[in-house]
């Protein structure tokens, strides 16, 4: 494994870091390379196009930023400001989170105090508020917002970013340009991962690579985050080390398993899923590598693909209803496997 000083001296190389080169301290790697300006953000190509034109221009809508955990909303927001104000970035953004109390007295208090405070701005540039996680507002502080927004719109303009945009009040939602975030993919979290390790000194191997992003399903904060328990853990990235650190089933098990459904080899398919289960891993965590695994195994004909997700998908709803047992888990095994025998008990115009 890189030392810290080592590597503190190599980082910063290719990527912009957050931190001076030459702290000693060891920040987690997700804060060490958070983009801090616009064109270092990986991904949702179209919209971070968007927020540089707003940047450019300065003058910016309200905005909300949706989408899944991980993918680059705080800091795309946190960017933009940055590009707005500059200097002035410290006296003119208030930024609220989720651990933040945003009930209506702050919203009233703290959140109207700072629309009305006066701020020497560059030309044409407004005061930003961020809220972020937005989503856990309640209802009655985001109404409580309505009039705010409107009357301090010339001087004060807000970013707000949540998972679920649905959780944000209509009239909240018609004021503002609503940017939608996809997941990364699986290239887009690649690249980056590699840009870290190169700055980092990683050893890795290629499975360890593919088996990271495997894992982080297009969620860059969990690919840093999981890359980094692996170094610490072990000090070198290969795909069983990532799967140990992560304590999801090992996708190559799962696949045997799959194949051997595939090929209607019930008891092989059977002890593969109990030698699973008795590693203590949940019913859950089974079902949904199971799905993954099998949307990527290419000797699966498309038919039985499809038959076998729809399989999949329902047991994975039954065990979500609460019926987490091994018991639950070989009855979807038993029904894959007879997916692909019933051609040849059932012949085609019999
Ligand atoms: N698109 C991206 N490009 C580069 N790094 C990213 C990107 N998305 C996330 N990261 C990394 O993940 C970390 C977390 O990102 P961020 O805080 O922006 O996530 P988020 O979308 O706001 O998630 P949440 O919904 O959980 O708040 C960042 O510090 C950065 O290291
Ligand atoms: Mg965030």
């Amino acid at each position: 494994m890189a030392s810290s000083a080592a590597s503190s001296s190599t980082a910063n190389k290719k990527i912009i870091s957050a931190v001076p080169a030459n702290t000693t301290y060891e920040l987690p790697w997700v804060e060490k390379y958070r983009p801090l300006v616009l064109d270092d953000i990986v991904g949702n190509t179209e919209t971070v196009e968007r927020l540089k034109i707003i940047a450019k221009d300065g003058n910016m809508p309200h905005v909300i930023i949706s989408g899944m955990p991980g993918i680059g909303k705080t800091t795309s927001i946190l960017c933009l400001a940055r590009a707005l104000l500059g200097d002035a970035y410290k006296e003119a953004v208030l930024e609220l989170n989720a651990s933040d109390e945003r009930g209506i007295d702050v919203v009233r208090n703290r959140i109207k105090g700072f629309a009305q405070k006066k701020v020497t701005l560059p030309a044409g540039r407004q005061k930003i508020i961020i809220l972020d996680e937005a989503d856990s507002m309640t209802p009655g502080a985001q109404q409580a917002l309505r009039r705010t927004m409107e009357i301090y719109s010339s001087t004060t303009r807000f970013a707000f970013a949540c998972n679920q945009s649905n959780k944000i009040i209509e009239p909240l939602q018609s004021r503002c340009a609503i940017l939608r975030y996809s997941r990364l993919t699986e290239g887009q979290v690649t690249k980056r991962l590699m840009e870290i390790m190169q700055a980092e000194n990683v050893d890795f191997s290629p499975d360890g690579l593919a088996a990271l992003i495997f894992t982080a399903e297009g969620d860059m904060r969990q690919a840093i985050n999981n890359l980094q328990s692996t170094v610490a853990g072990f000090g070198f990235v290969s795909s069983d080390n990532v799967f140990k650190v992560v304590d999801t089933p090992h996708p190559i098990a799962v696949q045997t398993m799959i194949k051997a459904c595939y090929e209607g080899k019930i008891d092989v398919a059977l002890e593969k899923l109990e030698e699973l289960w008795a590693k203590g891993y949940s019913a859950v965590d089974i079902i949904s590598t199971m799905f993954r695994v099998t949307k990527t195994v290419d000797t699966l004909s498309e038919h039985s693909k499809l038959e076998f997700i729809r399989e999949i998908g329902f047991t994975h709803m039954r065990i979500l209803e609460g019926v987490s047992t091994l018991l639950q888990l070989r009855g979807c095994v038993a029904r894959l496997c007879k997916i692909n025998m019933s051609p040849k008990l059932f012949t085609p115009g019999k």
